[in-house]
C-alpha cells in the first residue's frame, strides 16, 4: 500500500499564535496523545526569541517533559544558530530552520535579510549534521508572501537545491500563508520532484482560502508523500499576516485513507486529540471533516465486531 508520512505541527505552528498558552503538562499531553494516535512525527516547538513567541518560552522544559515513544518522534524548530545550541542542550535528535523565499518575510521571521537568512541556514544545517542531528530546512513563504506577493517559482526551487545541496535531509515546502492553488502546487512540487525526487521532500499547508486538501491532493498526484498537518488545523504565524489554519491531520488523514493510502494513523484516537486539545483551548476547534467524522466514528464503534477503529480505509 501507498505510504503517506504525516508530520503533526500542533505543537509548534497551532500553539504559537494562540492567545491562551498552554501549560507545559498540556503541551506534553498534546504530544504524547499525537504520538499514541500514530502520528510519526511531530514538531514539538521552537527554540525562537521568549520575547517574540512568549508561547513558545518552555521548550527545553517541554522536551524534557515528554517520555516515552513520542520523545523519539520530535523536531523542534530553530532559527538561528543560538536557538541550536538551545535546542541541543535540551537534547533535540532533529532541528527545522526556516528560509523565507523573499526578502521582506525573512526580516520579519528571523531579522535577516535574504542573503544573510540563506548562509545561516546553511550555517546550522552544517552546525547540526556535525552534531549528529536530523535536519530539515522550510522555504517558507513559498507560493505567496503577506508582504511581497507572489513568490518566484524558480527562486523557490534554487533555495531548496541549496538546502538539499547543504544536506538537509528534508526540504520541506511551506505555503505559509495558505495562498497556492492546485495547479501551482502541481506544477513547482512535479519540478522539485524532478530534481530531487520525493523522499526528501515535503509540503506544509495552511488552509486559510480552503484549498488545503485541493492541494494536498494536488501534491500527491505528482508524487508527494511526505505532508505537514496540524491536528483540529490549528495554526498561523504571529509574523505573517492573513495565515490561518494549517491543514487539518484529520482531514488529510481521511483523505489518505480514502484514497488507498496508509498513514498508521487511527483516526477515533486523533478525534479525541481534537476534542482535548478544543477543551484545553476553550473554543470549538476541528478540521473541515471533524464533526461528520466524529458521528461516523461513533456508529462505526457503537456496531456489535466493528472493523477496529482506523484501520478499515
Ligand atoms: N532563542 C532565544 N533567544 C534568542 C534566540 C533564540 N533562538 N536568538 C536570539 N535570542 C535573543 C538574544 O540572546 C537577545 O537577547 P537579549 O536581548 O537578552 O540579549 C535577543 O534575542 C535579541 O537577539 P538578536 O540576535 O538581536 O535577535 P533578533 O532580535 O534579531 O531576533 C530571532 C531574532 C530569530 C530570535 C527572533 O526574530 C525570533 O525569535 N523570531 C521567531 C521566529 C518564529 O518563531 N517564527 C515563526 C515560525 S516560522
Ligand atoms: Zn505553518
Amino acid at each position: 500500500m501507498k505510504q503517506l508520512f504525516i508530520t503533526d505541527v500542533s505543537p509548534r505552528d497551532g500553539l504559537q499564535n494562540q492567545a491562551l498558552h498552554l501549560s507545559t503538562q498540556d503541551k506534553r499531553w498534546l504530544i504524547e496523545a499525537l504520538s499514541d494516535s500514530g502520528i510519526p512525527r511531530i514538531e514539538a516547538t521552537s527554540f525562537v526569541s521568549p520575547t517574540g513567541v512568549p508561547q513558545m518560552a518552555d521548550a527545553a522544559d517541554l522536551l524534557a517533559a515528554v517520555t516515552g515513544p513520542a520523545s523519539d518522534k520530535l523536531c523542534v524548530l530553530v532559527p538561528n544558530s543560538k536557538g541550536l545550541f538551545r535546542a541541543q542542550d535540551a537534547g533535540a535528535r532533529e532541528i527545522c530552520v526556516v528560509l523565507s523565499a523573499t526578502e521582506t518575510m525573512n526580516q520579519r521571521n528571523i531579522r535577516m535579510g535574504m542573503a544573510q537568512a540563506v548562509s545561516a541556514c546553511l550555517d546550522v544545517l552544517q552546525q547540526a549534521q556535525e552534531a549528529g542531528l536530523r535536519t530539515r530546512a522550510y522555504v517558507a513563504v513559498a507560493f505567496a508572501c503577506p508582504f511581497e506577493g507572489q513568490t518566484s517559482p524558480d527562486l523557490v526551487m534554487q533555495l531548496s537545491k541549496q538546502m538539499a545541496d547543504a544536506g538537509a535531509d528534508e526540504v520541506v515546502i511551506a505555503d505559509t500563508i495558505g495562498a497556492a492553488h492546485p495547479s501551482q502546487v502541481s506544477n513547482l512540487m512535479g519540478d522539485l520532484i524532478n530534481t530531487m525526487g520525493a523522499d526528501r521532500l515535503g509540503l506544509h499547508l495552511h488552509d486559510t482560502r480552503g484549498l488545503g486538501l485541493a492541494n494536498a491532493w494536488a501534491a500527491m498526484q505528482v508524487g508527494v508523500n511526505r505532508f505537514d498537518s496540524s491536528a483540529a488545523g490549528l495554526g498561523g504565524c504571529p509574523f505573517a499576516p492573513g495565515a490561518a489554519g494549517n491543514l487539518a491531520t484529520e482531514d488529510l488523514a481521511w483523505l489518505a485513507h480514502e484514497s488507498g493510502y496508509e498513514t498508521g494513523i487511527d483516526i477515533p484516537a486523533l478525534l479525541q486529540v481534537v476534542e482535548g486539545l478544543s477543551m484545553r483551548l476553550k473554543k470549538p476547534l476541528g478540521g473541515r471533516s471533524y464533526a461528520w467524522l466524529k458521528q461516523h466514528f461513533s456508529k462505526v464503534s457503537a456496531e456489535p465486531h466493528h472493523a477496529l477503529p482506523g484501520k478499515q480505509a
